[in-house]
C-alpha cells in the first residue's frame, strides 16, 4: 500500500498565523502538524509516502523529512497548484500509487488510540486481499461541517453526503481513506462540484454505489481532533501535552514507531536523537533508543 499525505490549502481560517507558514507545519505541542498523520500511514505499515503540498510551502516540507532514509522509509514530493480539492491527491500521486493500494490522509488530521496500529495494519491488509474502499467513522457533535457516513451493522456504507444541513447521523469521515487501485480511475472520471472542488466525498460514493465501501468506526476510546479554528488546534495541543506528560510517552514519535517497526536499528535511532538533543523530543528518542538497546557511552 501506497501513502499519501495531502496537505495544501491557504489555511485562511487562520490567517494571519498560516500567511507565512504551511498549516500542517504548525506546532501540535511539540512536534509539527504533520507528524501526526505521517505517524497514521506508518503505524499501517506503509513506507512509501507522498507529500501533496503547496508550491510555496513544499520546500518546508522537504526541508522537515527529507528523503526519510533515515527512518527507512521514503518520502517524496508534489504539488498541488491550487486546492482544486482532496480527490485531486490521486491525478497528482497516481503514478506514486502506480498498480498499488492506496491510503490518503489529510496533513491536518490527528488521531490517537488504543490498538489504533492494529487495526491499520489490519485494514491494509484487507484491503490488499479484497476490493473497496474502507473509511474510518467518528462520532462528532457537530457532524454538519464534516462528511457523514451511515452504516449496517455489518459496517458496509449506505449513505454518504458531503457538509450535510440534516446529517442522518453522527458519524463523520475522517480524513483517512483507504482504497483499492480503482481510486486512480474514479478520480480520473470526477467532475469538480458546484464549490469547484474535486470532491473526496464522490469518490467515496462511487465505491458505495458499487456496494464496495466499508465504514470503520472509531469509538468513544478513540481521539480525533480538529485543527481546523485557533480553539481546536490549542486544544489539540493541551491533549497532546495532558497525555504526554501523565504517561511519559510520546506519541507519533516518527523515530519510535520507525525502530517499534524494526525499520531503523537501536543504533540508528539513537544518533537521530541524538541530534535533536537540546529538545526533550530528541531526549526522548535516545532514550526508548537506550531501552532498545543501543550501544551508548552515556
Ligand atoms: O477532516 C475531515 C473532512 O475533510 C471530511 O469529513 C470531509 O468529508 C472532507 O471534505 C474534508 O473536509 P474539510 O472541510 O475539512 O476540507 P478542507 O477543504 O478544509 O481540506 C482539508 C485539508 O486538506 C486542509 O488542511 C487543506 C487541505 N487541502 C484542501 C483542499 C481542498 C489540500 O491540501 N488541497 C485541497 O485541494
Amino acid at each position: 500500500m501506497k501513502g499519501i499525505v495531502l496537505a495544501g490549502g491557504s489555511g485562511s481560517r487562520l490567517h494571519p498565523v498560516t500567511r507565512a507558514v504551511s498549516k500542517q507545519l504548525l506546532p501540535v505541542y511539540d512536534k509539527p502538524m504533520i507528524y501526526y498523520p505521517i505517524s497514521v500511514l506508518m503505524l499501517a505499515g506503509i513506507r512509501e509516502i507522498l507529500v501533496i503540498s503547496t508550491p510555496v510551502d513544499l520546500p518546508a516540507f522537504e526541508r522537515l523529512l527529507g528523503d526519510g532514509a533515515e527512518l527507512g522509509v521514503s518520502f517524496s514530493y508534489a504539488e498541488q497548484a491550487a486546492p482544486n480539492g482532496l480527490a485531486e491527491a490521486f491525478l497528482i500521486g497516481a503514478e506514486h500509487v502506480g498498480d498499488d493500494t492506496a491510503a490518503l490522509v489529510l496533513g491536518d488530521n490527528i488521531f490517537h488510540g488504543q490498538g489504533f496500529s492494529t487495526l491499520l495494519e489490519r485494514e491494509a491488509a484487507r484491503l490488499e486481499a479484497e476490493k473497496g474502499c474502507v473509511l474510518f467513522g467518528y462520532p462528532v457533535r457537530d457532524p454538519g461541517r464534516y462528511g457523514v457516513g451511515e452504516a449496517d451493522p455489518s459496517g458496509r456504507l449506505l449513505s454518504i453526503e458531503e457538509k450535510p444541513a440534516r446529517p442522518r447521523s453522527n458519524r463523520a469521515i475522517t480524513g483517512l481513506y483507504f482504497y483499492d487501485n480503482d481510486v486512480l480511475d474514479i478520480a480520473a472520471t470526477l467532475s469538480p462540484s458546484a464549490r469547484g472542488e474535486l470532491e473526496i466525498t464522490d469518490v467515496n460514493r462511487a465505491y458505495l454505489d458499487r456496494g464496495d465501501a466499508r465504514l470503520i468506526d472509531l469509538g468513544r476510546g478513540f481521539a480525533w481532533l480538529d485543527t481546523g479554528t485557533h480553539e481546536s488546534l490549542i486544544e489539540a495541543s493541551q491533549y497532546v501535552q495532558v497525555l504526554e506528560h501523565r504517561q511519559g510517552v510520546r506519541f507519533a514519535c516518527l523515530e519510535e514507531i520507525a525502530l517499534a517497526k524494526g525499520w531503523i536499528t537501536a543504533d540508528q535511532a539513537y544518533l537521530l536523537g541524538e541530534r535533536q538533543a537540546s529538545s526533550g523530543y530528541g531526549d526522548y528518542v535516545m532514550d526508548i533508543a537506550r531501552r532498545a538497546g543501543a550501544a551508548t557511552t552515556s
